[in-house]
Parts: C-alpha cells; sequence; structure tokens
C-alpha cells in the first residue's frame, strides 16, 4: 500500500476549482486568483481537508471555450490576476499542504495565438506547418473548396474552416477558433514541453491533460468510417483517425519523461471519449487517466455495480483509476442522479454519491459546489454563454454546460459573498439557503458529511489505497465493498433506494464500528455491527475492529 507523501496522487482528494465561478475579489463578477486565494481556508486541513486543487485554465483567452482556447500557455489571463498572485496562490496553497494541479490545453490554442497568427499568415513562415492545413479535396461546381475529409468538429459542423489568406484549410477538432496543434511537428513538441518545464519550475505539482488522446491524428489524414444514424452528429462516425493514434505512446513518454524529472509530480489526462479498457490502457505509473464510466450511470445499484466491475476488470490490481461523479463538462450529480426518481431527495443522494466517490478504489475528483450538493442551474437560452450551446438545435443536439458553472455560494446576501457586482451567470435560485456558511453551521448538511468522509479516509488510509473488492450485500439494492490492508479491512454499504434495505453482507468478518457515513446518527448496529437495516438512502463506511489478538499479531 503506497503511503509515502510522494503518492499524494494516489491517496489524496483532487478539488476541481473553475476559477470563472469560485470567488470574485474584484467585484467584476467573475472569479480570479486573490478570491480563490481568500477561500483556500475552505479546502485546507481546517475545511474540507482535500489535497490538491486543479484548476480549468487561468492563460490569457478570448473566452470562447471559457479558458479552453488559450492565447498564452506562459501567462496568467489578466482576469484571473497577476503573475504575483498565481505564485503567491502555490505558496498558500503549499502552506496548506494543498498541490496545485494546472489545466493544460495542449490540443489546440486559441486562433489568437501568436504561433497560430504567423502560421495562417504564409505557407512558408517558420510556423507554417505548427496546424494541421491541407488544400481542398476538390472544388464544388459553384467553385467552393471541399473539407480534406469528413472529420468533424465536437462542437457541430466540418472540423475544418477555410483560410483564404493560405487558401488552405485548418483543423479545429473543437471551435474554429481553436485550431489544433500539429504535434508530428517536433518544434510544437518543443515549444509546449518547455511550457511544462517552466510551470514545474513555478512549483505546479501537476498537469491535467485536456483531450490528450486527440494530440496525434492519423498521418494521412484519412476520412472516419461512417457508422450511420445516431442523435449526435459527431456519434455517425467511429472515430479511429482523428485521435487514439498508435505512436501517441511514444509522445505520452516524452511529456511523461518531463514530470518525472521532479518527484511527487503527476499529470491526469483526460480521456477524449472511451471506455475504462481505453482508460486504463493509458495509465501509468504517477499518470492518471480519467474513467468517465460512473459519470454516466443512472442512481441504480445495479447501474453502479456493473460499471464498478467493469472499471475493475480493465484497470486490474496494479493500474490506478479516478473516481469522478461530475466535473464542468457534465450535469451536476445531485440533479443528474437525484432527480431521475420521482420524490428522490437530491441532498440524500447526493451525500450517498459522496460515499462512492471517497470510498471507490482511484483518487476521488471532488468538482467545487458538489460539497454543498449545487443543483443544475437553469440558464434561458438567450443567457447562454457555452458555444454549442448556443448553436444546439434539433440536428446538432447539445446540452448547455453552463449549468455545472454558476458561481460558487459562500454566504446568504446579495451576490451570494461571490461577488460585489453582477455574476458573469447565473446564481442558483436557491443560493440564499445553499452557501457554505449555511451549510458549515448545519451537522447534516452536505458540506458536513464531506468534511466527515474526508476525515475518514486521513484516519484511515486503508480507505484510500485498501485492496478493492465487491461483496454481496445480500440485498439487490445494496452495494456493498471492501477496503483491505493486511489486517485492516473497511466496508462499505449504499443504499440506492428510497426504501429501508436490511442487508447481511456475505462474506465478512467483524466486528465493526462506523466511520463515516450519510447520516449523522447510526442505524441501529447490532453487537458486531452486522446485519444492519440502511435507511433511505443510507450509506455507512464500517472499520474491522482489530480483535486483540490480530493487533498483538
Ligand atoms: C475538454 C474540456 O473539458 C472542455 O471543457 C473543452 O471544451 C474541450 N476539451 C476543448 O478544450
Amino acid at each position: 500500500m503506497a503511503t509515502d507523501e510522494s503518492a499524494w496522487w494516489r491517496t489524496g482528494v483532487v478539488y476541481q476549482v473553475y476559477p470563472r465561478s469560485f470567488a470574485d475579489s474584484d467585484g467584476d463578477g467573475i472569479g480570479d486568483i486573490p478570491g480563490l486565494i481568500a477561500h483556500l481556508d475552505h479546502l485546507g486541513p481546517d475545511g474540507l481537508g482535500i489535497d490538491a486543487i486543479w484548476l480549468s485554465p487561468i492563460y490569457p483567452s478570448p473566452g470562447l471555450d471559457l479558458g479552453y482556447d488559450v492565447a498564452d500557455h506562459a501567462a496568467i489571463d489578466p482576469i484571473m490576476g497577476s503573475d504575483g498572485d498565481f505564485d503567491r496562490l502555490v505558496r498558500e496553497a503549499h502552506d496548506r499542504g494543498i498541490r496545485v494541479i494546472l489545466d493544460l490545453v495542449m490540443n489546440h490554442t486559441s486562433d489568437q495565438h501568436p504561433w497560430f497568427a504567423a502560421s495562417r499568415a504564409s505557407r512558408d513562415g517558420a510556423r507554417a506547418d505548427w496546424y494541421l492545413w491541407r488544400d481542398p479535396a476538390s472544388r464544388d461546381p459553384g467553385g467552393r473548396p471541399r473539407p480534406p475529409n469528413n472529420w468533424l468538429s465536437f462542437f457541430g459542423g466540418s472540423a475544418w474552416t477555410w483560410e483564404p489568406t493560405r487558401g488552405q484549410f485548418y483543423l479545429h477538432t473543437f471551435l474554429p477558433g481553436q485550431p489544433d496543434l500539429n504535434w508530428r511537428q517536433p518544434a510544437v513538441r518543443a515549444a509546449l514541453y518547455s511550457i511544462v518545464r517552466g510551470w514545474l519550475a513555478r512549483g505546479v505539482d501537476g498537469f491535467r491533460l485536456d483531450v490528450f488522446n486527440a494530440f496525434l491524428k492519423d498521418p494521412d489524414l484519412a476520412s472516419n468510417p461512417v457508422v450511420g444514424a445516431a442523435a449526435r452528429p459527431w456519434d455517425r462516425q467511429i472515430h479511429v483517425n482523428d485521435k487514439d493514434q498508435p505512436d501517441l505512446a511514444y509522445l505520452l513518454d516524452q511529456f511523461r519523461a518531463i514530470v518525472d524529472e521532479r518527484k511527487g509530480r503527476m499529470s491526469v489526462g483526460e480521456l477524449f471519449e472511451g471506455g475504462p479498457e481505453t482508460a486504463a490502457r493509458y495509465t501509468s505509473e504517477r499518470h492518471l487517466v480519467f474513467d468517465f464510466s460512473l459519470i454516466e450511470q443512472d442512481w441504480s445499484a445495479e447501474a453502479f455495480g456493473r460499471a464498478i466491475d467493469a472499471r475493475e476488470a480493465a484497470f486490474g490490481p496494479d493500474r490506478w483509476p479516478t473516481v469522478v461523479l461530475s466535473n464542468h463538462d457534465r450535469s451536476r450529480q445531485a440533479t443528474r442522479l437525484g432527480t431521475v426518481r420521482m420524490r428522490a431527495d437530491p441532498d440524500a443522494i447526493a451525500k450517498a454519491a459522496a460515499v462512492v466517490l471517497m470510498t471507490l478504489r482511484g483518487t476521488p475528483f471532488l468538482y467545487y459546489g458538489e460539497e454543498i450538493g449545487l443543483r443544475d442551474v437553469m440558464i434561458p437560452s438567450s443567457e447562454a454563454i457555452d458555444p454549442p450551446a448556443r448553436t444546439a438545435g434539433p440536428r446538432f443536439p447539445w446540452w448547455n454546460r453552463d449549468q455545472c458553472r454558476s458561481p460558487m455560494p459562500w454566504a446568504p446576501g446579495p451576490g451570494a459573498g461571490f461577488t460585489t457586482g453582477r455574476p458573469w451567470i447565473r446564481l442558483g435560485v436557491d443560493h440564499e439557503v445553499r452557501n457554505v456558511a449555511c451549510q458549515a453551521a448545519d451537522p447534516e448538511s452536505v458540506l458536513e458529511t464531506y468534511r466527515r468522509l474526508l476525515r475518514a479516509r486521513r484516519a484511515n488510509p486503508t480507505l484510500c489505497s485498501g485492496r478493492f473488492a465487491r461483496i454481496d450485500s445480500g440485498n439487490a439494492d445494496v452495494l456493498a465493498w471492501t477496503r483491505s490492508h493486511e489486517d485492516d479491512q473497511a466496508l462499505v454499504l449504499v443504499n440506492f433506494t428510497g426504501d429501508p434495505a436490511r442487508v447481511a453482507p456475505v462474506g465478512v468478518r467483524g466486528p465493526w464500528r462506523p466511520l463515516a457515513g450519510t447520516h449523522l446518527s447510526w442505524p441501529d448496529l447490532p453487537a458486531g455491527g452486522l446485519p444492519l437495516t440502511l435507511r433511505p438512502y443510507e450509506a455507512v463506511v464500517l472499520g474491522r475492529v482489530q480483535t486483540a489478538l490480530a493487533q498483538s499479531g
């Protein structure tokens, strides 16, 4: 079991900050780095007690994709603060034992990036081949150029945009304002690696790699096979040529060697589509890969049980997974999981989901606001900011990611303690009651449940790193698993239903004592702990009481 300090990426909890929405210090309605620094105590050892923060992009950006269109990878967006603010953030986070992970967007840049400005200017300048430029496949009868292949933008339409200056198309897997870099050009890699080294030198502890498995494309840019009907145009192709190329492994090794030059640094790759097998294949020591299979499940024991088994089978005992139930691209878990069933209580489900997140095998990634059970915020289409949401329609079905990016409510009152100005996007309607201050004062809140769970993890390392086994709870609506290390064992029971559930887990030996759970009071534990009856949506973490014999042995 990994217990040394440098294995924090395995034992710790990573908290995702969406900086625009976390805390605004200057009243412009947009969250910033000084605002984040001012709220570090919420995250530090006297608050939630997380181990690292991952910051969604904080670099200068025209903001077409809210920071995922980077105009300078080595600088701080003035909207977010200054260079000095960033260095202070790293210092102040480290002082509280919090590591800092940056979001590296290296598949593409903004079209406002000086590299792209140079590249688009001519076919034979120094940066001419830093992006993927191609001649038209042909011309239509009207003389208009046809794109080089059938590739699609994930955000809708063709992945190719015509650039009259060069008389060529350029490739963009996302928006036209996000041209894809040419990773096969060594100078591009060298420039990106030097940026990575620069951030490491500034004390950054790790990186999240945006859509890393799309860095390389088929060298001949062959069209993707078409599979026919699917609601989203993107799903009508098999994406064998625009991502997941075999020679990517070599480039990842190059990148990882740079990160590995420094002790205790890590990375986590954002898998751009693909299941747990693909995620496991790309995973290596100190380099995690998101597996989004849990995020895609309905709130049922059957669905989660199947997904957990598939992950465990894919990763096996030697590869370390991540646990992700939400992020800045998906519906929030209280809304997504909590409103599926009629009369379900989203807060109760949010607490049970917290137990799942914090006790499965893998590094938990907790998205800001989930710790207070934030809901998706309905943004009227007239206020939509997310670019694909603005162009969504029957021919391009798309969900609105604005809904999961609403400002963090810190306290009751106007601006919810997030800003003294007008928030860049709507606050949730319940911010007067659903905020950090109110929940900190309520021992039964979602926040206090998270705090208790994180404390239990810190006090019981087996919960973080122990071997994982799923066991039969004796009840189809209740999932059960154990985490074990030597004589130490934890037992987790999660009731997925709104009804009481009697459980008599098979194959475990107590006696058990409660470590943490969704409820402040414990279910009636018989002597020895089992069998017991869980209350609706109740989840408990039990620890095996070490007998005198076991302790002396
Ligand atoms: C994945 C990010 O999570 C998403 O927010 C972004 O729009 C795309 N990559 C493009 O960078």
